[in-house]
């Protein structure tokens, strides 16, 4: 959270690091008028060493962000679906911090590239902190996640150019191509949102909502902005990112100081782990989204952003969301993505900002930590007197809560171990067609087809466009030639994949119970 204590004309002096005051800034101490420097000027030497600090790693994907503080507000009971403290009444509110982003760019790269943009939520309560680390697209170009580092790797720059390549995009989507749907939504003009903050946000995950009896639900979140999803067409976007590469940051920042808050509504989705068992799709596949008409949106609460940083650097770049930082009623479903963000975003917080990155003023929780985690680099909050270990001499130094979630009515997996990857089928082309031929307009489909071209048309390999036409006719065959021809390419035939039925059905929760949706 901001600190209100630095202002910009608080009449501070001017002073070392350690509080001494200093006569002139700009000044060096001398032998004489042009003599050489001396060691013992702390003020010159604490200037150059602390700035010789300032940087630390960039976010290693999502490096370019904005970000803004404000308030979570429940509007409405869901009680019956969680125990979580924030929703047990109607008017809750909590202080709030969000984090937009682009994936794939470094930290001064363009705010209007095509990319998926982050949405990272940490919401304050008083069981801890929440954070909802969601992207504004409801699916994901994945489901096993031994394959993220390699997407990833095809969207930084090659080991010995140094340059971007779209051979090494387009080569990894044609391989992998359960990533369709995500692509048919990138390519979209939704692939290039009109500033951070006009964007909706999505769980993309199943969550599981869980009730104090552990009774429980799986959940996807939607966060739907209040002045609908904007969009800029491909040559808007390309536009600005020449002229105003901060376009995003600079319009959220201003609309704020303008006092024109960013808000969203917060929506459910829910789905009983009996219907998980029967839906057509994986429920722990992000790459699918869980049809509104089977189960409809239902209102959660509202978010607005109503106070900028004061502190870019301390309140936003430090800021360290993860999936694995959540409440009691609120948990990660099985989905093996969601699985392992759990272990890789508190990693790279460790390695990003250090051990104790919790204990950062944007990062700590409003309640008092109590646990027996001492010392480390930046130690700023040592918990006092404290024990520093399970004491029978002073065993009232904290108190145990019971919570009966994860111990009570949780799934019952069985199997043997083994190395598992999902398998292409026909089921990964459905929601891409739907999307290409009934939800898009016609003006969509032709930005669209135009948006592939323009990106497609940049690989050099024949063979690399072959086969990611081939995901396209696996789509719709009139899209893929549509591409072809725009591309200069020969016609292909549709990729050939599994049928339907031989994708192995869920079986999650063997002998459980559920929790009726309202
Ligand atoms: C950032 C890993 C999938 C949303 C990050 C970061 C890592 C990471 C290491 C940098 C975090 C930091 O430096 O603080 C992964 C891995 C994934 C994965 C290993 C899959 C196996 C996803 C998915 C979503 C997502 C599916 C959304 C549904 C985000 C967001 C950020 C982020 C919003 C930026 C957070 C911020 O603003 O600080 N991810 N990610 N990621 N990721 Fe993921």
């Amino acid at each position: 959270m901001p600190s209100k204590q630095v202002t910009n004309n608080d009449n501070a002096v001017y002073t070392t690091s350690n509080g001494a005051p200093v006569a002139r800034p700009y000044a060096a101490e001398k032998v004489g008028d042009h003599g050489p420097l001396f060691l013992q000027d702390f003020h010159h030497i604490d200037l150059l060493a602390h700035f010789d600090r300032e940087r630390i790693p960039e976010r290693v994907v999502h490096a370019k962000g904005a970000g803004a503080h404000g308030y979570f507000e429940v509007t409405h009971d869901i009680t019956d679906l969680t125990c979580a403290s924030l929703f047990k009444k109607v008017g809750n509110r909590a202080r709030t911090t969000i984090r937009f982003s682009t994936v794939g760019g470094e930290s001064g790269s363009a705010d209007t590239a095509r990319d998926p943009r982050g949405f990272a939520i940490k919401i304050r309560t008083d069981e801890g902190n929440l954070d909802w680390v969601f992207n504004n697209t409801p699916v994901f170009f994945i489901r096993d996640p031994a394959k993220f580092p390699h997407f990833i790797h095809t969207q930084k720059r090659d080991p010995q150019t140094h340059l971007k390549d779209p051979d090494m995009f387009w080569d990894y989507l044609s391989q992998n191509p359960e990533s369709i749907h995500q692509v048919a939504i990138l390519f979209s003009d939704r692939g290039t949102p009109d500033g951070y903050h006009n964007m909706h946000g999505y769980s993309g995950h199943a969550y599981k909502f869980i009730r104090e009896d552990g009774e429980w639900v799986y959940v996807q979140v939607h966060i739907r902005a209040d002045g609908g999803f904007k969009t800029l067409d491909n040559a808007t976007a390309g536009k600005l990112a020449g002229e105003n590469p901060d376009y995003g940051i600079k319009n959220l920042f201003e609309a704020i100081e303008n006092k024109q808050y960013p808000s969203w509504t917060v929506y459910v989705q829910t789905m009983t782990p009996e219907q998980a068992e029967s839906f057509r799709y994986n429920v722990l596949d992000l790459t699918k989204v869980w049809p509104h008409k089977e189960f409809p949106l239902r209102p959660v609460g509202k978010i607005v952003l109503d106070e900028n940083p004061q502190n870019y650097f301390a309140e936003i770049e430090q800021s360290a969301f993860s999936p694995s930082h959540t409440v009691p009623g609120i948990e990660p479903s099985a989905d093996p993505i969601m699985q392992s963000r759990l272990f890789s975003y508190p990693d790279t917080h460790r390695h990003r900002l250090g051990v104790n990155y919790q204990q950062l003023p944007v990062n700590a929780p409003i309640v008092p930590i109590a646990n027996f985690q001492r010392d480390g680099l930046g130690t700023f909050v040592s918990q006092g007197a404290r024990p520093n270990y399970q004491s029978s001499i002073s065993p009232l130094s904290y108190r145990e809560k019971p919570y009966s979630g994860t111990h009570h009515k949780h799934e019952v997996w069985a199997g043997h171990a083994r190395a598992y990857l999902s398998e292409i089928s026909e089921l990964d082309f459905e929601q891409p067609r739907q999307l290409y031929t009934k939800v898009f307009s016609q003006t969509d489909r032709e930005h669209f087809i135009n948006n592939i071209a323009g990106h497609l048309g940049g690989v050099k390999s024949a063979e690399i466009k072959a086969r990611q036409l081939s995901v396209f006719a696996a789509v719709d065959q009139g899209l893929s030639d549509a591409i072809a021809k725009a591309i200069g390419a020969p016609t292909v035939q549709p990729l050939k994949v599994a049928p339907a039925s031989e994708v192995v059905p869920l079986r999650t929760n063997i002998g459980q119970k559920s929790v009726p949706i309202a």
